[in-house]
């Protein structure tokens, strides 16, 4: 059991660039998959498929897509970020900022920001991945009576975590990529020839980071969030 909550409290996203020229071997993306077979969903509907990426040519095609950065993220992201170590220690939710442009952390440059149409690409987000799996679910499906399937998005984020952990296992680096559910999806979809019904829940890059990617993770205490018998009452 000590293992099992070591494995989850090391659990992290790898924001670092990882190594082109290192593979991961095949055997081992297929036990981060065989983790990812047996989590949860709602109604055990499996509402997932996943599309490996690892032939060179094809992340090249997905590196070469671009990305143009939401207004709305940039603003969002802006009001919930912490600026310095202490502020996120304070208040132990949220990400830090360093890792964002430095006119996405400067109140005076946002609105700059914000109407910035200077494209980038999937390829600065993917980061020398050798591996991306792309995590695709059928839109004509939904848990049973479930209102926007929130169950069967659960159901995709049990996936997520499951495979997470695996990697965390093999010391692999995994990092979220949100982006690629967003508009990119229609260019990704085409290469991937993915069908129309599909649509695209979140992909993941896998490698080995080139620099240490540690940063600091915060969580909020436990009795700041946990009540007894009665919403806001001591447990
Ligand atoms: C649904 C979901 C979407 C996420 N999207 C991204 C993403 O696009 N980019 C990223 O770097 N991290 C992404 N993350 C990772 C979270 O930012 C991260 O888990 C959180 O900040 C806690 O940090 P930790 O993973 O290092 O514990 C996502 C996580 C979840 C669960």
């Amino acid at each position: 059991m000590d293992d099992l909550q070591k494995i989850i409290q090391e659990r992290h996203s790898t924001r670092a660039p990882f190594d082109s020229q290192r593979q991961v071997p095949k055997s081992d993306v297929k036990e981060i998959i065989e983790a990812g077979r047996w989590a949860p969903t709602a109604h055990n509907m499996q509402n997932f498929e996943i599309i490996v990426i690892d032939d060179k040519k094809v992340l090249e095609q997905v590196g070469n897509i671009k990305t143009y950065p939401s207004p709305d993220f940039i603003r969002e992201n802006f009001e919930q970020l912490s600026m310095t170590e202490e502020e996120l220690l304070q208040k132990r939710v949220g990400i830090l900022g360093l890792g964002f442009p430095p006119a996405w952390r400067d109140k005076a440059k946002l609105e700059i920001a914000m109407n910035d149409k200077t494209p980038g690409t999937l390829s600065q987000t993917m980061n020398g991945s050798p591996t991306v799996l792309v995590v695709v679910y059928d839109t004509r499906k939904r848990a049973p009576a479930s209102e926007g399937d929130v169950l069967g998005a659960l159901s995709l984020g049990c996936l997520m975590e499951n495979m997470w952990l695996m990697a965390q296992k093999l010391d692999i680096g995994f990092q979220i990529m949100s982006v690629f559910s967003g508009p990119v999806q229609k260019d990704i979809k085409k290469i991937l020839k993915i069908p129309e019904y599909m649509a695209v829940s979140f992909a993941i890059r896998l490698g080995y980071p080139t620099t240490r990617s540690r940063y600091l993770r915060v969580r909020r205490d436990l009795e700041s969030f946990t009540y007894g018998n009665e919403y806001g009452k001591k447990w």
